[in-house]
């Protein structure tokens, strides 16, 4: 019998953007196979998608709720072990409480839930079910973001004082300005994606971040969103003030109407002894900033880099590690806990990242209506 760990997948279709990802992430280290879906609302696209990728049509259900009353019904050697939740936001807490309640293992797309009480059942949930977890916080599988954590975490920087995040997409612009267009979207639909489009979006990560790589928590935000109209409900750019404790503080810059710009997330981070930089788009480099050394560059694969970082290249340097390659190493860690192998801790973003995320979420959402006031988180 395969080794490999049967995973099921919730949404991803074909027509969908992160469902790709997922599905060749989860082969990349050759530990997953996909065994079940529901990659569509819609039974006959669901299983038209599974022929076209020849996942095995007997095991594609009508909707999630069959899939787990079906797979229940199979001895547990065969069962989906763990489901992979892809769909639209709203979707994401009522499919993982239910594959929690019934044993399954879950990896889900950020933001974790819509709000941040269904955060908190959804923690009480995994607290019972004793599964694992994971959040898809993507960028915190780059092996040169696990190099930022491990050296700020070795003191290569010192003390920090300054943390600066941004992401800055620019795709809403060519929708914002049609109002027809405007509700077609989901991400602009607060019934869908919660009660934020840009900071539950793209803002989340950035927040992830700085919380992953520094190892300190966001204490307390300040919040200043753009709507560009009135009667848009849904935030598409903002700037949130950040402190982490008296002495160390910085902001979250996100937007989706920077015209132009991409899939532009950066993180700086500067401490008393030095200044790491990181650039999604070119994620291969991790720049070294000192005041009294020359710019350094560290690349992946090389042997003056961590072991957490390390365990995210496959190949020599001077292979470049991509998106695909940062998500397969969050496949990788929580196929080793699913296992009960001994996994670094930065290896996957857990259930507290998810809760966390959402605390962010509707605090800024707070901070900006009640005009720009500090919150703290909790
Ligand atoms: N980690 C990241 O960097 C990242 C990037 C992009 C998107 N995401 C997240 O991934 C999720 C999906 O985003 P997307 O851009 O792929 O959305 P999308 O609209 O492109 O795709 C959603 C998919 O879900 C399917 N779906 C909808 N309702 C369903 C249901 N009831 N049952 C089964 N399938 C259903 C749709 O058919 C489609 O295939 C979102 O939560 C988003 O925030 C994360």
């Amino acid at each position: 019998m395969s080794k490999k760990i049967r995973l099921g997948i919730l949404g991803g279709g074909g027509d969908s953007l992160i469902g790709v990802l997922h599905r060749v992430a989860s082969q990349i280290n050759d530990n997953y196979e996909i065994v079940g879906a529901v990659f569509n609302p819609d039974f006959e696209a669901n299983v038209a998608f599974a022929k076209e990728i020849d996942v095995p049509t007997n095991r594609i259900y009508k909707d999630f709720d069959t899939l787990v009353e079906e797979e229940l019904k199979l001895p547990k050697e065969e069962r989906i072990q763990v489901c992979s939740v892809l769909t639209p936001n709203f979707l994401h807490f009522p499919m993982a409480k239910k594959l929690l309640e019934n044993g399954f293992h879950v990896i889900c797309e950020k933001p974790m839930t819509t709000t941040y009480e269904e955060a908190k059942i959804l923690q009480a949930t995994l607290e019972k079910a004793k599964t694992v977890f994971a959040v898809t916080h993507t960028y915190t599988g780059y092996p040169m973001v696990r190099q930022m954590r491990e050296m700020i975490k070795a003191g290569a920087i010192g003390k920090i004082h300054k943390v600066d995040a941004a992401y800055y997409q620019g795709w809403i612009n060519s929708i914002i300005h049609d109002k027809a267009k405007r509700s077609t979207v989901w991400r602009l639909d607060p019934k869908k994606a919660g009660i934020s489009s840009c900071m539950g979006d793209i803002g989340v990560h950035a927040f992830n971040m700085i919380e992953y790589t520094t190892g300190l928590t966001i204490k307390s935000i300040l919040a200043d969103f753009n709507y560009l109209y009135e009667d848009n409900q849904m935030d598409v750019d903002g700037t949130v003030l950040i402190r982490m404790d008296k002495h160390v503080k910085g902001v979250i810059r996100s937007s989706q109407v920077a015209t132009g710009e991409e899939n532009g997330l950066t993180i700086a981070i500067y401490g008393e002894k030095g200044g790491l930089r990181w650039e999604q788009e070119n994620p291969n480099y991790l720049y070294v900033l000192s005041d009294d050394k020359p710019l350094q560059v560290y690349k992946p694969g090389h042997s003056y880099n961590s072991k957490l970082s390390l365990g995210g290249t496959k190949l020599p340097p001077g292979h470049p590690e991509g998106i695909f390659d940062s998500m397969a190493n969050i496949y990788l860690g929580v196929a080793r806990a699913i296992r009960g192998e001994k996994y670094n801790d930065g290896e996957f973003p857990t259930m507290m990242d998810g809760v966390r995320g959402l605390d962010f979420i509707e605090s800024s959402v707070e901070s900006n209506k009640k005009g720009n006031v500090w919150i703290n988180l909790k």
